[in-house]
Order: structure tokens, then sequence, then C-alpha cells
């Protein structure tokens, strides 16, 4: 029997998907609000994985926080980027790691001949979404050099190489396109597409690489790279409260609800806010607003999740109304079928609301990725590997959030491990991960890199 429970990831209540009720439940719970919450305490003792995670959590902490909100602000390239990036070199370079930037701008820190083949990588990202958690990325990549560490202190023998990893621009804040370093190795996205990309002040992605350091000229697939990895497992806080509710420190995933974005533009007519009769206006914002209550009827009525969580406005003043309201919906659903019907609902209704105020409409798909299901063998694996030894059942757990495993997926087996998110908050400044279920999850690594890369 595979060690594993609670499989047919996907399902809300195991997704990790904040359902309206464990939204207001997670609101109930007492929060670490009011403090800083990326500071995991515990005076208890160390191990050796113990004291570099403290270490290394300690000199991540002040680089891209904002004074104000407390948030992060990583975004793909930024300054705040290139120190975490100089923190990550500095890591592999401390611990005699052979240090390697891809064609991509990932990075790669390497124990052993990558050219050996089957190698077993670990890691995930350093960067952010506005005023994002300190845990979300950040806690993958210190809990693979710290699980490094403690496997050294076991003294393991290592029979394949090990390669620790940071993605590029996982989050996609500054181009609107998430997991870009993964999707452009992995080939989801070409290098034409990607130097399309451009950020809110018309930078485009090459010279925003260039500004950083990184020569983007070679920008594309790379399945030469990915020929030589045989397993990749990526430890994320969940961004739910499954673990939290189940009483687990640690879970494995299953699967990744399908998600995508869309750019919705209403054009109306810009005029005086004052003087313009409310009969002879075009005011997009209208449309705009009505939709996004569609949004929520929408997934609502199917069990899905829909959110307009970013909007631009021209001409953007106070007492004109607007030319122009551009909003990006970000929807997710269990399947494809209900993915297609909540976002065709929302599609439709746009139109219509449109129409009623003599509004143009565009909609574009900016990015979509499929359903994932993680590679069944690995992840069983997994659950055999953390049972081994207390004979314990591993939770198994479906989300709602992408990530660069799930990118990687269709190319190499992928796995994930999920820490225990007291309060399921993620992508905010209250993201939280109490310090014994951090070193939980970096013990569960250790466990999970000795079984599969020292056999
Ligand atoms: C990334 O965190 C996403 O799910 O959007
Ligand atoms: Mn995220
Ligand atoms: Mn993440």
């Amino acid at each position: 029997m595979s060690p594993v429970r609670g499989e047919g990831g996907g399902a809300p209540a195991e997704a990790g998907v904040p359902s309206p009720a464990a939204g207001r439940a997670a609101a109930a719970r007492p929060r670490p609000a009011g403090r800083t919450p990326a500071v995991p305490r515990n005076d208890g003792p160390r191990s050796p994985a113990g004291a570099s995670f403290q270490e290394m959590w300690a000199e991540l902490l002040p680089i891209g926080r904002h004074p104000g909100s407390g948030g992060y602000r990583r975004y793909a390239w930024s300054g705040a980027d290139r120190e975490c990036r100089a923190w990550f070199e500095e890591q592999a370079g401390a611990r005699g790691l052979a240090y390697e930037v891809d064609r991509n701008g990932n990075q790669w820190a390497w124990l052993g001949d990558p050219a050996a083949g089957d190698a077993v990588v670990t890691g995930s990202h350093l960067d952010s979404v506005p005023d994002g958690g300190a845990f979300d990325g950040p806690l993958g990549v210190v809990s693979s050099f710290a699980a490094l560490d403690e496997l050294r202190a076991r003294k393991t023998r290592f029979t394949k190489p090990l390669a620790i990893v940071n993605f590029g621009d996982e989050e996609g804040a500054r181009f609107g396109l998430a997991c870009v370093g993964s999707r452009l190795t992995a080939g989801h996205l070409t290098a034409e597409q990607a130097r399309r990309l451009t950020d809110a002040d018309g930078v485009t992605l090459p010279r925003a690489m260039e500004a950083a350091g990184h020569d983007p000229e070679a920008i594309g697939a790379d399945p030469e790279r990915l020929a030589r990895i045989g397993a990749f497992v990526e430890l994320h806080v969940e961004q739910g409260r499954a673990l939290d509710l189940s009483g687990d420190r640690v879970g494995v995933a299953s699967a990744i609800w399908p998600h995508g974005r869309w750019r919705f533009d209403f054009r109306g007519e810009a005029n005086h806010a004052g003087t313009t009769r409310l009969v002879d206006r075009r005011d997009p914002m209208l449309s705009y607003a009505q939709t996004v209550l569609a949004a929520r009827r929408e997934a609502e009525l199917a069990g899905a999740v829909a959110t307009f969580g970013k909007i631009s406005v021209e001409p953007n003043g106070v007492n004109a109304i607007p030319s122009l309201v551009r909003g990006w919906l970000d929807s997710r659903a269990a399947d494809q079928a209900t993915l297609d019907t909540v976002v065709d609902g929302i599609r439709r209704a746009a139109g219509e609301y449109a129409d009623a105020h003599g509004i143009d409409l565009d909609v574009v798909r900016e990015s979509f990725t499929p359903v994932v299901e993680f590679d069944h063998a690995l992840r069983d694996e997994l659950g055999r590997l953390l049972g081994k030894d207390t004979g314990l059942v591993v939770p198994v757990l479906g989300t709602g959030a992408g990530h660069d495993a799930g990118i990687l997926s269709g190319r190499i087996p992928t796995a994930m491990l999920f820490v225990r998110n007291p309060t399921g908050v993620s992508h905010s400044p209250a993201e939280f991960a109490a310090e014994d279920d951090c070193l939980a999850g970096v013990r569960a690594l250790a466990d999970v890199l000795e079984g599969l890369a020292c056999t």
C-alpha cells in the first residue's frame, strides 16, 4: 500500500485553495499580524540544518522588504532580485558547489558532475509577488541548502549528482507571465515570445536581463539540461490550510489546478467628471465593475476561483471619466472544462455589460498552464521515504498555486513537498510558517534527497 493518503488532489478542500468557508475560518484564526511574519522563532536545540537554516533565513530577510508594508518586492532582475541572486551564489561557494547560470538566467549549484546524468535537483525561487511573504519561494531554496548541510552532517555518500536551483521570475510580477525561467527551459515559452515581454515601464525582458548582468542572447529551450535531471523536488510553503487542518507538518503534492491569466480591456471615452451628464457617458469603469462581480458569481457557481487583482486605468484622474480600464483576471479550477466554463461565463457577461454602456471590449489570454498531475511513482516514493522510519502516512494535497515543478512536470519527473502554513495566507506579508515546521520540512527534504540521490 502506498504510504500516502488523501489522494485525488484538486478538490477544493484538499487543494489548498481558500474556499470561502476556509477563508472565513482563516480570517477568524489568530494571525501573526502586526509582527514580522518572516522570523520563525524557536529556542530549542539546533541540528546542523537548523543552525544553517537560521543563518540563511536571517541573511535573506531584509532583502527587498518594503519598510511600509513589510512585504517583499523582489521582482525579476530588479536590484532586490540581484541581491538574492548574489546570496545564492555565495551559498553555493560557501559549500564548495559548482555554480552556474543557465541560458535563461536560472541559477544552479552542483554537487557532483552534472554530465553524469540522472541528477536529483531541488530548489525553488527567490522572486516575489508585490508585497509578498517571506516564505513563498525562499523557503524552498533555503531548505535545499540546509538539507544538503544535514546530509553532509549525516556523512551521506551521494551516488548521483545533486543540484540546487533558483528559477528566475517565478511569480511573473514584473513581466506578467509566471515561471518564465522554467517555461523557457522547458520550451513552453519561445525565445521570441520572451523577447516581447515588457514591464510597466516599457523595459523588455532582454533589456532587464542585460541590465542585471545576464546576456539574453541564448535564452530558449534547454533540453540538454533537462536530460541530465532524473528528478526535481520542490519544497514550498503550503498556500492553504490543509496541513493545519489535518495536523501534519509536511505533505506531498498530487496535482496543480489548471490556471491562466486573461487581460480585459474596456475602452470608453474620457470626459469631464463634473460636466458630463450620466446619460452621455461611455464609462468603462462601470462594465469593469460589473465584470468583477460576474467573475465572483461564475466562480462560486462552478466551485472555482476567479480574481481581478490588478487593474490599470487611463488617464487615471480623479476628475476624469476613464478612457480605458484594463483588468487582469486570474482564474483556476479543478479541471479544464470547469475553468473554460468559468472564463467563458465571465467573458460573456463582460461583453453584455460593455454593449450596454457603449464600451469596446478586448479579451486576451496572456498565459495558461494546464492541469498538472505530478509523477505518481515519484510521489509514492516520497511518501515511502517520509513514512519509512515512523510508519506515518504522509498527506497528499492538490493545490491551486502554480510552481516551477508544475511547469517542468511534462518534461521530467517532478514532485513537491509542502510545509504547514497555520493561517493558509500567502502572497501577503502575513504569510507564515513556524520554525519547527520549517525544520521538519528541511529534514523531510533531506530524507527524500538521501533516498533519491544515495541509492
Ligand atoms: C504563483 O504563485 C501562482 O500561483 O500564481
Ligand atoms: Mn507565489
Ligand atoms: Mn512559489
